[in-house]
């Protein structure tokens, strides 16, 4: 249950990093990646939700702090900083998924194994710096 606010926690840093990265963008690369942010952060805020609903059904509290967040000033310290996030996100994910294979909770594990599978989001930032 320690895990999942954890992650909880990441989802909604990720959540407002991304979305203050696309208030604050500017000139050109605002146009062509502004979508693909807001979208993004959408995804990481029903992450948080499919998390907490399953907190909150094994009997734990969601918790409404999210993780250190970093926004960035520059478009390559937004994306660094957001591929950092991802992996980092990806890292305690696949650490979730062995724990609940290890104690038998499977719905926890599927949850997971779903949400891992839509953090496309790393390559999606990772294929913005290689421009
Ligand atoms: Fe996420
Ligand atoms: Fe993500």
């Amino acid at each position: 249950m320690d895990m999942l606010n954890r992650a909880i926690a990441r989802e909604l840093q990720v959540s407002v990093q991304y979305m203050w990265q696309h208030v604050q963008w500017k000139g050109v690369e605002h146009y062509a990646v502004s979508e693909g942010l807001k979208e993004t952060a959408i995804d990481e805020m029903k992450h948080a939700e499919a998390i907490a609903e399953r907190l909150w059904y094994l009997g734990g509290k969601p918790t409404t702090q999210p993780a250190p967040i970093f926004v960035g000033n520059t478009l390559k310290e937004m994306l660094e900083f957001d591929v950092k996030a991802e992996l980092e996100a990806i890292n305690m994910y696949k650490e979730i998924m062995r724990l609940a294979e290890e104690e038998g909770d499977v719905a926890t594990k599927e949850i997971f194994e779903e949400i891992e599978a839509k953090e496309e989001h790393h390559d999606f930032f990772t294929s913005l710096l290689e421009r």
